[in-house]
Protein backbone atom coordinates (compact mmCIF):
# COMPACT_ATOMS: atom_id res chain seq x y z
CA UNK A 1 0.00 0.00 0.00
CA UNK A 2 1.39 3.42 -0.74
CA UNK A 3 -0.25 5.84 2.37
CA UNK A 4 -0.32 9.38 1.58
CA UNK A 5 -0.74 12.11 4.91
CA UNK A 6 -1.92 15.44 4.70
CA UNK A 7 -1.90 16.93 8.23
CA UNK A 8 -5.06 18.72 9.80
CA UNK A 9 -3.43 21.18 11.94
CA UNK A 10 0.58 21.41 12.15
CA UNK A 11 -0.13 20.53 15.31
CA UNK A 12 -2.52 17.39 15.68
CA UNK A 13 -4.40 14.80 13.27
CA UNK A 14 -3.93 13.70 10.02
CA UNK A 15 -6.16 12.57 6.28
CA UNK A 16 -4.36 9.35 5.59
CA UNK A 17 -5.17 7.97 1.95
CA UNK A 18 -3.92 4.80 0.33
CA UNK A 19 -4.78 2.60 2.77
CA UNK A 20 -7.43 -0.08 2.96
CA UNK A 21 -7.95 -1.26 6.61
CA UNK A 22 -9.33 -4.39 5.56
CA UNK A 23 -6.64 -5.83 4.42
CA UNK A 24 -3.57 -3.87 6.38
CA UNK A 25 -0.48 -5.95 6.08
CA UNK A 26 2.64 -6.02 8.96
CA UNK A 27 4.25 -2.79 7.00
CA UNK A 28 1.01 -1.36 6.88
CA UNK A 29 0.40 -1.59 10.43
CA UNK A 30 4.14 -0.34 12.11
CA UNK A 31 3.99 3.18 9.69
CA UNK A 32 0.08 3.67 11.36
CA UNK A 33 1.48 3.01 14.99
CA UNK A 34 4.54 5.23 14.16
CA UNK A 35 1.77 7.83 12.55
CA UNK A 36 -0.56 7.64 15.64
CA UNK A 37 2.28 7.87 18.01
CA UNK A 38 3.37 11.61 16.03
CA UNK A 39 0.05 12.98 14.80
CA UNK A 40 -2.33 11.54 17.50
CA UNK A 41 -5.48 11.39 15.09
CA UNK A 42 -5.80 9.28 11.91
CA UNK A 43 -8.73 10.20 9.63
CA UNK A 44 -9.40 7.13 6.58
CA UNK A 45 -11.98 8.24 4.01
CA UNK A 46 -14.26 5.44 2.05
CA UNK A 47 -13.72 2.16 4.28
CA UNK A 48 -15.64 -0.66 3.79
CA UNK A 49 -15.04 -3.05 7.00
CA UNK A 50 -17.54 -5.60 9.08
CA UNK A 51 -17.01 -6.08 12.35
CA UNK A 52 -14.36 -8.81 12.40
CA UNK A 53 -11.98 -6.28 9.65
CA UNK A 54 -12.80 -3.77 12.13
CA UNK A 55 -11.65 -5.83 15.13
CA UNK A 56 -8.61 -6.87 13.47
CA UNK A 57 -7.43 -3.40 12.25
CA UNK A 58 -7.46 -2.59 15.69
CA UNK A 59 -5.89 -5.34 17.09
CA UNK A 60 -2.77 -3.97 15.28
CA UNK A 61 -2.50 -1.50 17.96
CA UNK A 62 -1.93 -1.24 21.61
CA UNK A 63 -1.43 -4.30 22.64
CA UNK A 64 -3.54 -6.17 20.32
CA UNK A 65 -6.13 -6.83 23.00
CA UNK A 66 -9.45 -5.76 22.37
CA UNK A 67 -11.33 -3.45 24.87
CA UNK A 68 -14.67 -4.90 26.33
CA UNK A 69 -16.73 -1.71 27.50
CA UNK A 70 -18.68 -2.20 30.49
CA UNK A 71 -22.05 -0.34 28.04
CA UNK A 72 -21.55 -2.30 24.83
CA UNK A 73 -24.82 -5.15 25.61
CA UNK A 74 -26.51 -2.00 26.26
CA UNK A 75 -25.69 0.30 23.62
CA UNK A 76 -27.27 -2.39 21.39
CA UNK A 77 -24.23 -4.50 20.26
CA UNK A 78 -24.33 -8.32 20.55
CA UNK A 79 -20.27 -8.62 20.45
CA UNK A 80 -18.53 -7.22 23.83
CA UNK A 81 -15.67 -5.74 22.06
CA UNK A 82 -17.85 -3.36 19.78
CA UNK A 83 -19.62 -0.31 20.99
CA UNK A 84 -22.59 1.48 19.36
CA UNK A 85 -22.59 5.17 19.71
CA UNK A 86 -26.10 5.59 18.26
CA UNK A 87 -27.87 8.94 18.69
CA UNK A 88 -31.83 9.47 17.62
CA UNK A 89 -34.62 12.04 17.76
CA UNK A 90 -35.11 9.90 21.21
CA UNK A 91 -32.00 10.35 23.15
CA UNK A 92 -32.13 12.07 26.26
CA UNK A 93 -27.73 12.00 26.06
CA UNK A 94 -25.46 10.97 23.50
CA UNK A 95 -22.11 9.23 24.66
CA UNK A 96 -18.77 11.42 24.05
CA UNK A 97 -20.95 14.85 24.27
CA UNK A 98 -18.12 16.36 26.48
CA UNK A 99 -14.57 16.71 26.77
CA UNK A 100 -12.62 13.14 27.97
CA UNK A 101 -10.65 10.18 27.38
CA UNK A 102 -12.12 6.98 26.96
CA UNK A 103 -12.48 5.35 30.01
CA UNK A 104 -9.60 6.99 32.00
CA UNK A 105 -10.95 5.36 34.97
CA UNK A 106 -9.31 2.08 34.35
CA UNK A 107 -6.02 0.93 36.01
CA UNK A 108 -4.28 0.51 32.09
CA UNK A 109 -6.54 2.61 30.09
CA UNK A 110 -7.68 2.15 26.58
CA UNK A 111 -5.04 2.69 23.92
CA UNK A 112 -6.15 3.61 20.75
CA UNK A 113 -10.25 3.65 19.66
CA UNK A 114 -11.27 3.42 15.90
CA UNK A 115 -14.32 4.52 15.32
CA UNK A 116 -16.20 3.48 12.55
CA UNK A 117 -19.38 5.72 10.82
CA UNK A 118 -22.12 4.28 9.05
CA UNK A 119 -24.80 7.33 9.32
CA UNK A 120 -24.06 10.86 9.51
CA UNK A 121 -26.86 13.68 10.41
CA UNK A 122 -28.69 14.90 7.26
CA UNK A 123 -28.58 18.02 8.24
CA UNK A 124 -24.79 18.34 9.05
CA UNK A 125 -22.76 18.33 12.32
CA UNK A 126 -21.76 15.99 14.45
CA UNK A 127 -18.27 16.49 14.23
CA UNK A 128 -15.16 15.79 16.90
CA UNK A 129 -12.88 17.66 18.37
CA UNK A 130 -9.41 16.41 19.16
CA UNK A 131 -7.03 17.92 21.44
CA UNK A 132 -3.17 17.33 21.89
CA UNK A 133 -2.43 16.59 25.37
CA UNK A 134 1.22 16.47 24.61
CA UNK A 135 0.73 20.50 22.96
CA UNK A 136 -1.39 21.27 25.74
CA UNK A 137 1.42 19.99 28.43
CA UNK A 138 4.25 21.83 26.13
CA UNK A 139 1.87 24.80 26.86
CA UNK A 140 1.98 25.23 30.32
CA UNK A 141 4.53 27.49 32.18
CA UNK A 142 7.61 26.40 34.06
CA UNK A 143 6.16 26.65 37.76
CA UNK A 144 2.72 25.28 36.64
CA UNK A 145 4.60 21.80 35.64
CA UNK A 146 6.66 21.89 38.57
CA UNK A 147 3.04 22.39 40.95
CA UNK A 148 1.57 19.42 39.03
CA UNK A 149 4.39 17.02 38.31
CA UNK A 150 4.44 15.24 41.11
CA UNK A 151 0.61 14.74 41.65
CA UNK A 152 -1.75 12.07 41.17
CA UNK A 153 -5.25 12.53 40.17
CA UNK A 154 -8.53 9.96 40.60
CA UNK A 155 -10.32 9.01 37.77
CA UNK A 156 -14.16 7.80 38.34
CA UNK A 157 -16.28 6.07 35.77
CA UNK A 158 -19.17 6.74 37.19
CA UNK A 159 -18.52 10.37 36.87
CA UNK A 160 -19.69 10.82 33.02
CA UNK A 161 -23.28 9.47 34.34
CA UNK A 162 -23.97 11.39 37.06
CA UNK A 163 -22.17 15.00 36.08
CA UNK A 164 -22.84 14.42 31.92
CA UNK A 165 -25.97 12.75 31.56
CA UNK A 166 -27.78 13.75 35.23
CA UNK A 167 -28.81 9.61 35.56
CA UNK A 168 -26.68 6.99 38.03
CA UNK A 169 -24.89 4.18 36.03
CA UNK A 170 -27.31 1.34 34.55
CA UNK A 171 -27.67 -1.50 36.81
CA UNK A 172 -25.40 -4.22 36.79
CA UNK A 173 -22.32 -2.05 34.98
CA UNK A 174 -19.51 -1.79 36.94
CA UNK A 175 -16.99 1.17 36.29
CA UNK A 176 -13.57 1.61 37.55
CA UNK A 177 -11.85 4.05 39.75
CA UNK A 178 -8.13 4.64 39.56
CA UNK A 179 -5.65 7.47 39.90
CA UNK A 180 -3.28 8.42 37.52
CA UNK A 181 -0.28 11.28 37.75
CA UNK A 182 -0.84 13.74 36.03
CA UNK A 183 1.80 14.31 33.69
CA UNK A 184 2.80 11.03 32.47
CA UNK A 185 4.78 9.73 29.95
CA UNK A 186 3.70 8.37 26.34
CA UNK A 187 4.14 5.05 26.27
CA UNK A 188 5.99 5.02 22.35
CA UNK A 189 8.06 8.29 22.44
CA UNK A 190 8.22 9.21 26.12
CA UNK A 191 7.01 12.83 25.88
CA UNK A 192 5.27 13.98 28.58
CA UNK A 193 1.83 14.84 28.78
CA UNK A 194 -1.01 16.21 30.76
CA UNK A 195 -3.47 13.56 32.20
CA UNK A 196 -6.51 14.55 33.25
CA UNK A 197 -9.76 15.17 31.64
CA UNK A 198 -13.22 16.58 32.57
CA UNK A 199 -15.02 13.56 31.55
CA UNK A 200 -13.97 11.33 34.11
CA UNK A 201 -11.06 13.17 36.84
CA UNK A 202 -13.08 13.84 39.89
CA UNK A 203 -9.97 15.06 42.09
CA UNK A 204 -6.35 15.60 42.75
CA UNK A 205 -4.89 13.54 45.57
CA UNK A 206 -3.10 15.25 49.31
CA UNK A 207 -4.19 18.66 48.25
CA UNK A 208 -7.65 20.19 49.73
CA UNK A 209 -10.92 20.05 47.99
CA UNK A 210 -10.81 23.79 47.25
CA UNK A 211 -7.40 23.70 45.58
CA UNK A 212 -8.34 20.52 43.25
CA UNK A 213 -11.34 21.79 42.38
CA UNK A 214 -9.78 25.05 40.76
CA UNK A 215 -6.25 23.27 39.46
CA UNK A 216 -8.37 20.93 37.50
CA UNK A 217 -10.60 23.70 36.64
CA UNK A 218 -7.77 25.70 35.69
CA UNK A 219 -6.34 22.83 33.47
CA UNK A 220 -9.78 21.76 32.18
CA UNK A 221 -10.08 24.98 30.68
CA UNK A 222 -6.40 25.25 29.03
CA UNK A 223 -7.24 22.13 27.40
CA UNK A 224 -10.75 22.69 26.19
CA UNK A 225 -10.39 26.43 25.34
CA UNK A 226 -6.88 26.56 23.24
CA UNK A 227 -8.09 25.59 19.85
CA UNK A 228 -3.84 25.48 19.07
CA UNK A 229 -3.73 22.38 20.97
CA UNK A 230 -7.05 21.06 18.53
CA UNK A 231 -8.56 19.75 15.25
CA UNK A 232 -11.85 19.29 14.37
CA UNK A 233 -12.83 15.89 12.34
CA UNK A 234 -16.07 16.01 9.65
CA UNK A 235 -17.36 12.69 9.02
CA UNK A 236 -18.94 10.98 5.87
CA UNK A 237 -20.53 7.62 5.98
CA UNK A 238 -17.54 5.05 5.94
CA UNK A 239 -15.35 7.27 7.75
CA UNK A 240 -12.89 5.66 9.77
CA UNK A 241 -10.95 7.43 13.08
CA UNK A 242 -8.07 6.17 14.91
CA UNK A 243 -7.42 8.35 17.94
CA UNK A 244 -4.44 7.55 20.79
CA UNK A 245 -6.35 7.50 23.26
CA UNK A 246 -3.47 8.38 25.51
CA UNK A 247 -1.75 11.34 23.77
CA UNK A 248 -5.47 12.97 23.10
CA UNK A 249 -8.90 13.88 24.08
CA UNK A 250 -12.47 14.57 22.18
CA UNK A 251 -15.45 15.70 22.30
CA UNK A 252 -18.04 14.54 19.75
CA UNK A 253 -20.66 17.94 19.25
CA UNK A 254 -24.19 17.19 19.49
CA UNK A 255 -25.65 19.78 17.42
CA UNK A 256 -27.65 17.72 15.43
CA UNK A 257 -30.98 17.03 17.20
CA UNK A 258 -33.10 15.46 16.30
CA UNK A 259 -31.33 14.07 13.17
CA UNK A 260 -29.45 10.57 13.54
CA UNK A 261 -25.66 9.71 13.81
CA UNK A 262 -24.68 6.24 14.01
CA UNK A 263 -21.26 4.84 14.74
CA UNK A 264 -19.47 1.80 15.76
CA UNK A 265 -16.11 1.79 18.48
CA UNK A 266 -13.45 -0.99 18.88
CA UNK A 267 -10.82 0.20 21.35
CA UNK A 268 -7.59 -1.58 22.20
CA UNK A 269 -5.96 -1.55 25.87
CA UNK A 270 -2.27 -0.96 26.25
CA UNK A 271 -0.42 -0.72 29.59
CA UNK A 272 -0.60 1.00 33.28
CA UNK A 273 0.49 4.64 32.76
CA UNK A 274 3.99 5.52 33.93
CA UNK A 275 4.84 9.23 35.24
CA UNK A 276 6.92 11.39 33.02
C1 LIG B 1 -16.47 8.54 21.81
O1 LIG B 1 -16.31 9.31 22.73
O2 LIG B 1 -15.89 7.48 21.75
C2 LIG B 1 -17.39 8.93 20.67
C3 LIG B 1 -16.76 9.86 19.72
C4 LIG B 1 -17.71 10.25 18.63
O3 LIG B 1 -18.87 9.82 18.64
O4 LIG B 1 -17.30 11.00 17.74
Amino acid sequence: MSLSVQNITPVIGAEVSGVDLGQIDDVTAAALRRLLADRGVLVFRDQHLDHEAHKRAAACFGNGQLHCHPLAAISGSADPAVLTIKATANSAFVAGDGWHTDVSCDPAPIRASLLYMHEVPENGGGDTVFASMTEAYALLSEPVRDLIGNLRAVHDGAVPWRQGYGKEPPAGTEYNRTAHPLVIAHPDNGKPLLWVNRGFTTHIEGVSRLESRHLLEMLFHHIEATPRVQCRVRWDKNTLVIWDNIATQHHAVWDYFPHTRHAERVSVVGGELQAA
